[in-house]
């Protein structure tokens, strides 16, 4: 399995390894602001940081696109995440992820495919987890990488929360779906705690094909799909007992390896139309081929690794080789048959892939920073207009500029665990201790004028048992240079907002 929350946001790991992530209203007048008022609001007013909710502060409604939601104590999205629920990237024209979102569109035409590119981020937990068997242990559901409104509603983390329904409604023979999804995570220049994801789905109804052949219909199927000169690498059987199991109690052995084939060519289909589409951007770039460039002519390469979903068996990942390195790019598999059932379709048998979009875009526009796809700046957004309309127009992103870095370190104590940590103001305890609040935090007050957060330093007080942390803060705004007064200032805000949030003590 991969490690979390891969492209900037396609998978989760598996429950018991790390937290799923590796992969964001209440004030008002943050919802237009664009990123350069933010960081200049953080920076220079004093009412603009709107505080992380705590019990105190939680506001009793929340209004996310024109529907007004009650919070309980789960609640746990800030100001600036919910003033993003409003953005959606992927409907906006020109825009690189709806460039991308249009790209895969290609490769999945209607009327076999009906798109669904407007469901609502809120949805239910049940929707976003048990509906699709997520155990109730599973770290995604955790409130320090999961966003809450209320103990049964979220802003959903992945587009497979709007499987079930699309099951159940059945309105096609196939479906993608764009949406933006959100997830609590650390900061850097891949991460951001909205992102968006593409779900895409095949269905057959064995009622429904010729003398009840599911297998040779899904293979007709299969037939008619265009060809590609793909160098496939799929070491392993279609499924395996112990690592990759087949849904022996629903499905025959040729039916499982036919959606296979199916759900296998079409992803195929699919990167390569991306990846021909990064590489034929490049090479317009420079003139001078590079070694990678000349590589074009080669056809892609790309594998399938097995992994594991909890709504999918057997499950792949496809990876890319791309400038040197295996990317991953996917994760699918044959749908779990008690998702069809419990949508009163059993009769339905098929595949699910999700794909995170700024990853790819990131790839396919030579994107260097993820918060770019927030700027409301022209000098961003001028360089992909007409592209949605005419793709050979696509060219790789050119940096307007870097402006200079400063980093601020911050350190402080935890609660210690024993009573001789001296410590008895409210604050966080170890046990209570998740990275991701502290992220969450920093976003919060200084929004894009971070680039990247990471712990440098940790010990714990050989007496005391107390634990210390070390922070590093980058600031580096994509849209002017921060002066050192201004970045000072930031940091003084940050700091005093973990001290507020979070109770730790500074050092
Ligand atoms: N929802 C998964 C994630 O965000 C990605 C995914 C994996 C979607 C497998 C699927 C699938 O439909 O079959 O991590």
């Amino acid at each position: 399995m991969i490690g979390p929350r891969c492209l900037a946001g396609a998978l989760w790991r598996r429950a018991g390894g790390q937290s799923h992530v590796k992969l964001f209203l209440r004030g008002g007048s943050q919802l237009s602001s664009s990123p350069t008022q933010r960081c200049w609001r953080a920076a220079y007013s004093s009412d603009s940081a709107p505080s992380l909710p705590t019990d105190n502060t939680t506001p009793r409604t929340v209004e996310i696109n024109g529907k007004t939601y009650t919070t309980d104590a789960w609640f746990n999205v800030s100001s600036t995440v919910l003033a993003l629920t409003s953005r959606k990237l992927h409907l906006q024209k020109d825009h690189p992820v709806a460039i991308t979102r249009k790209i895969v569109e290609s490769v999945f035409p209607g009327p076999t495919y009906k798109y669904y590119n407007e469901f609502d981020p809120v949805v239910s937990t049940y929707e976003n987890f048990d509906s699709l068997g997520f155990p109730p242990d599973h770290p995604g559901r955790a409130r320090s990488d999961t966003y809450y409104i209320n103990k049964d509603t979220l802003l959903r983390t992945h587009t497979s929360a709007h499987e079930a329904e699309l099951f159940r409604a059945r309105e096609s023979g196939g479906y993608l779906i764009s949406a933006d999804v959100y997830r609590r995570d650390e900061v850097d220049r891949s991460h951001y705690p909205v992102f968006h994801q593409m779900e895409g789905a095949r269905v057959w109804d064995r009622n429904q094909v010729p003398n009840g052949d599911l297998a040779a219909a899904i293979r007709e199927d299969l037939a008619r799909l265009p060809k590609h000169n793909v160098r496939v690498e799929d070491p392993n059987p279609p499924f395996h007992p112990e690592r990759n199991p087949l849904q022996a109690e629903h499905h025959t052995p040729e039916e499982a390896a036919a959606v296979a084939a199916h759900l296998k060519h079409s992803l195929e289909l699919m990167v390569n139309e991306i990846f021909s589409r990064a590489k034929a951007a490049a090479a317009k770039q420079s003139p001078v081929p590079s070694p990678e460039q000349q590589q074009e002519t080669e056809p892609l390469r790309v594998r399938w690794v097995e992994a594991y979903f909890p709504f999918t068996s057997p499950s792949w990942e496809l990876e890319v080789f791309y400038q040197g390195d295996w990317l991953e790019v996917l994760g699918c598999g044959v749908s779990k048959q008690e998702l069809h059932i419990n949508a009163g379709r059993p009769s339905q048998i098929g595949w699910a892939f999700g794909i995170g979009l700024e990853r790819i875009a990131m790839l396919l526009f030579q994107i260097p920073d993820i918060r770019l796809f927030w700027s409301r700046d022209e000098r961003f957004l001028r360089q992909f207009r007409g592209v949605e309309d005419d793709l050979a127009r696509l060219r790789p992103f050119v940096p307007f500029s870097r402006h200079p870095a400063c980093y601020k370190d911050v350190s402080f104590w935890l609660r210690g665990t024993s009573a001789a940590g001296g410590n008895d103001r409210k604050g966080v305890g170890a046990a209570d201790w998740h990275a991701n609040d502290l992220m969450e935090v920093v976003r919060d007050v200084a929004g894009d004028c971070v680039e990247n957060v990471r712990l440098v330093d940790e010990f714990m007080h050989p007496k005391t048992g107390r634990r210390s942390l070390c922070y590093r803060i980058n600031y580096r705004s994509l849209e002017k240079t921060l002066t050192n007064a201004e970045t000072n200032e930031m940091h003084d805000r940050v700091v005093s907002a973990l001290v507020e949030r979070l109770g730790v003590e500074i050092r």
